[in-house]
């Protein structure tokens, strides 16, 4: 028996626990000052939120990740601290891991590895990875859950509506109640590895014709709910490609441009999780995707209304745009608000509209991507009172973000006009809606 082994992952969670509180408190205390009008040592409490949270990793992550991405949910440099936190999650000891492994694949789980490595490979957000080899001599990632998640899952989404309820007591511009339903299926998706495992073999399915991104191969019968064994995936980080030469960045940026927008603009599906550590290079420069925890499904008509105001941008044509907000759930559009979201939307397209290789955004940084166009509109949204988004919105708002910083980051000269045109070539809603419910059914999967 191991007792102290559990006692020490008890321990860990715990922390786990209270890092969760100290979340809220901090934005207790940031909201507290915001409503006396006080000002805020910004900097301060963001060190303090680092503190909190360094070397942790869990839901909380994605929850503040995310939130860092509603415009003044949370304050600059809350959000700049919470997208530098790495992933280092607290480690389950072999004892443990031996016992995990036994309660998922049965007493004989060793005879059906040709090696296992005692020491985690890497962190995951819910447990960890381990390599391993199958008997047929592949090598392979081993991503096991720990014990409880679903409890740690459902305090994080309570401490979340502490985070909105104050969010929604100082600040009108936007009602988050859409987005916070989006977050909690999400997020209790992710505990569900069978559907994990699902989704991995959808996108092997949309990204069969695409030989510079590679998704790992489930092994079905050495996985469960709590366990998702697959083929093992060699790789680099991409900003080790920092200072490649520039064709060699921008051949990355095609790649992950495509491994993102060919599933979401022909499927209607997007991997709402553009985290660096989701992706890795390979030496041919192809894009191994990983972490199928988050992935959405849109309805067809809402890859329609992204197509939509992409030529109601470049033709300007007003009611086009409104149409599009329209077909994406947005109701009471005056004028104003709709000038509004065309400036947001301007920001995110104004790249592919131009027909020449050109840095992302030339007037952002890398970290801060969207950051200060977001407050601009925000500032409107507030005079001219709350909008929800629709919950469809969170995660493609998020992939576009995401990607575009690491656009950034990798200092990328890419025409993303031509890249757009490829991806969007022949679209047609009808078309789509019949590739998606295709892919679906191959991949076990049904609406
Ligand atoms: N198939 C794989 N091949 C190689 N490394 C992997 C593979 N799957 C996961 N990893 C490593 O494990 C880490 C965590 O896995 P991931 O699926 O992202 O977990 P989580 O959903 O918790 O974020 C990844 O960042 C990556 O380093
Ligand atoms: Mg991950």
């Amino acid at each position: 028996m191991t007792l102290r082994d559990d006692d020490r992952l008890g321990g860990r969670l715990a922390r786990y626990a209270k890092v969760t509180g100290a979340v809220g408190g901090l934005a207790a205390q940031f909201a507290a000052n915001r409503l006396l009008g006080t000002p805020l040592d910004e900097a301060r409490h963001a060190e303090a939120l680092k503190a909190a949270l360094g070397g942790l990793k869990g839901p909380v992550m994605k929850v503040a990740q995310i939130l860092a991405t509603i415009p003044e949910a949370l304050p600059a440099d809350y959000a700049r601290e919470l997208a530098q936190l790495q992933a280092n999650a607290p480690s389950m000891g072999w004892p443990f891991v031996k016992r995990r492994l036994r309660a998922e694949l049965g007493e004989d789980w060793r005879d059906r590895f040709a090696s296992f490595e005692e020491t985690a490979a890497a962190a995951a957000s819910l447990g960890q990875v381990h390599r391993a080899t199958g008997l047929d001599g592949q090598p392979l990632a081993v991503k096991l859950q720990y014990p409880d998640m679903a409890s740690a899952v459902e305090a994080d989404l309570r401490q979340l509506d502490v985070i909105l309820g104050l969010y929604r007591a100082y600040d009108r511009a936007i009602d988050p109640s859409a987005i916070r339903e989006e977050l909690a299926d999400r997020l209790r998706e992710e505990l569900d590895y069978a559907l994990e495992a699902r989704h991995m073999a959808l996108y092997r399915h949309m990204l069969a014709d695409e030989p510079m991104v590679q998704v790992p191969a489930v092994v079905e019968a050495l996985s469960t709910r709590r366990l998702l064994t697959m083929s093992w995936l060699e790789g680099r980080p991409l900003l080790s490609f920092k200072d490649a030469p520039q064709d060699v960045r921008d051949q990355l940026a095609i790649n992950l441009f495509r491994a993102w927008y060919v599933p979401f603009h022909r499927y209607g599906v997007i991997h709402g999780d553009p985290h660096l550590g989701n992706y890795a290079a390979r030496d041919d420069l192809g894009i191994n995707l990983l972490d199928f925890g988050c992935v959405r499904v849109f309805p067809p008509r809402f890859v329609g209304g992204v197509i939509d105001l992409y030529r109601a941008l470049r033709d300007g044509d007003f009611d086009l745009a409104v149409h599009a907000y329209e077909s994406w759930g947005f109701a009471n559009l005056s004028r104003e608000l709709v000038e509004t979201l065309n400036i947001w939307a301007g920001f995110l397209y104004g790249p592919l509209m131009e027909d020449a290789p050109r840095l992302i955004n030339a007037a952002e940084k890398p970290g801060d991507y969207g950051r200060e166009q977001a407050a601009r509109v925000h500032a409107r949204l507030r005079e001219l009172g709350p909008v929800t988004p629709p919950r469809e919105f969170v995660f493609m708002d998020r992939a576009a973000i995401g990607l575009g910083g690491v656009f950034l980051h990798l200092g990328a000269r890419v025409n993303w006009y031509r890249l757009f045109q490829d991806v969007i070539d022949g679209f047609d809603v009808a078309a789509l809606a019949d590739r998606q419910t295709a892919a679906l059914t191959a991949a076990g999967l049904t609406k």
